[in-house]
């Protein structure tokens, strides 16, 4: 067998321990696997005195992670501090310039410096692998960069944040609001003290700008992707979607429309029949539409230590085979700017709930706003009699564009009957 491959580890959190522990218990099959044995010599975190569950006794412990990059001795670089900017973006440039394979897990990087990262990386000629970065434990990009390589992709989607899941999942079993459930999560670790990232879709909104630029061959875009978290979803909406046979989502989606892309994360209503609302709690999943495979969905862990690190340590696999593909599937010059379509140019139909004074005429002023921004009505649900107190008031409507919903929506939450903002939820039937 080969000389081991010698990897330096940025970061010794969940994911940084989780790589060093898999790497040990299943050093014998991973070394099968890559040919060689992968082994840890350096790494770095900020504090060295803290138990991380895992010996770290004999390797080289660096205090700035950047000087890892230029460790003679390393192979390497395995980037899992986090964060856009700061040591882990200057780690990932020092490796690639050290002409050091770069492997990492963090999707605020990829999604916001990707391409100059694949750019530099391409130039360099090393592998820049970061299968971790989306859906944890699922090889969804490997899926499909490699997998349906021969596919063209119309639509990619996906739950694609566990906190948020886990959130809507226990909001619906218990009945419960959503910041009551959201404090539990913290208490049992499944959400940040600032748990902003992740329950305003920003974290999932870094991953499906990743799979659409895998998907679609364009440079990666998370400005355009727009952007909606949880915060808004109460109890009762989601027991009217119960009643109504959807579960609310929180939904990344990328498709193509009108030669152009859109990418959006934002609650949606799946009908509960649809194999992707019944994957619950933490759990992710990616649905991927391909003209010759047609759909297909992978299903899994999409954080925590054992399934981060379990993509991680394929990367490494694949590096110590001196297996790559292109970054996006395709080299830069490959790349197609294709533009992104605007969320007003969005197509769909809509939840709406109204908080309504009960008395005559209201229902007629709301359906005359609707009529008049072309805005058809498929049912409508009213819940109680409570006469002049306010009660909600649900219509599902069919196809409609969302600028004439948005226009029609701000009508509706001026009229006097109208006791609370709104509540619009985009109906996902596929
Ligand atoms: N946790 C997951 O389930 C998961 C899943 C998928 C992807 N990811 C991604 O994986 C990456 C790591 O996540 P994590 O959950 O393992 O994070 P974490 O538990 O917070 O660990 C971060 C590590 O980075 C170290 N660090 C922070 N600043 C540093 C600096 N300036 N110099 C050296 N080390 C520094 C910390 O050191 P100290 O320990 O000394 O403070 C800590 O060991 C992130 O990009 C995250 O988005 C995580």
């Amino acid at each position: 067998m080969s000389r081991p491959l010698s990897v330096a580890v940025a970061g010794l959190g969940t994911v940084g321990a989780g790589l060093i522990k898999l790497l040990r218990d299943n050093a014998e099959i991973v070394a099968a696997r890559a040919g060689r044995p992968i082994t840890v010599t350096a790494v770095s975190a900020r504090d060295r005195t803290r138990d991380r569950g895992v010996e770290l006794g004999g390797l080289r412990w660096y205090e700035d992670p950047v000087a890892l990059a230029d460790d003679p001795a390393v192979d390497v670089v395995v980037e899992l501090i986090g964060g856009s900017e700061g040591p882990a973006k200057a780690l990932a440039h020092a490796a690639i310039k050290a002409g050091k394979p770069l492997v990492t897990a963090n999707k605020a990087l990829i999604a916001v410096h990707g391409t100059e990262l694949a750019a530099e990386a391409e130039a360099a000629g090393v592998p820049l692998a970061f299968e971790a970065a989306v859906a944890g434990g699922i090889p969804v990009i490997k899926a499909l960069r490699e997998g349906l390589a021969g596919n063209n992709i119309s639509r990619v989607a996906g739950i694609l944040n566990g906190t948020c899941n886990y959130i809507l999942t226990t909001m619906r079993e218990r009945g419960r609001e959503f910041a009551e459930v959201l404090h539990e999560a913290q208490k049992l670790g499944y959400a940040e003290a600032d748990p902003s990232f992740d329950i305003d879709g920003v974290d999932a909104a870094h991953k499906l700008a990743i799979l659409a630029a895998i998907a679609f061959g364009r440079p990666v875009a998370f400005d355009a992707v727009h952007v909606e978290g949880i915060r808004r979803i109460s109890a009762l909406d989601i027991a009217f979607a119960n009643e109504l046979g959807y579960r609310i989502k929180l939904l990344g989606i990328a498709r193509r429309i009108n030669g152009g892309i859109s990418a959006r994360v934002h609650p949606c209503m799946v009908p509960e029949k649809l194999p992707i609302a019944r994957v619950d709690g933490v759990f992710n999943a990616v649905v991927a539409e391909g003209d010759f495979v047609g759909r297909l969905m992978l299903e899994g862990r999409g954080a925590g230590a054992g399934p981060t690190a379990s993509a991680v340590a394929a990367d490494l696999i694949d590096i110590a085979r001196g297996r790559s593909a292109p970054v996006w599937g395709a080299s830069s010059g490959a790349l197609t700017q294709i533009p992104s379509m605007p969320m007003s140019e969005h197509l769909g139909a809509y939840y709406l709930r109204l908080m309504v004074v009960d008395r005559a005429g209201v229902i007629a002023d709301i359906t005359a706003i609707l009529r008049d921004y072309n805005v058809s009505v498929e049912s409508m649900l009213q819940r109680g009699r409570s006469p002049g107190e306010a009660v909600p008031l649900v219509l599902i409507t069919h196809e409609t564009r969302e600028s004439a919903m948005t226009e029609a929506l701000a009508r509706i939450a001026a009229l006097n009957s109208v006791v609370e903002q709104p509540t619009m939820i985009r109906i996902e039937a596929a």
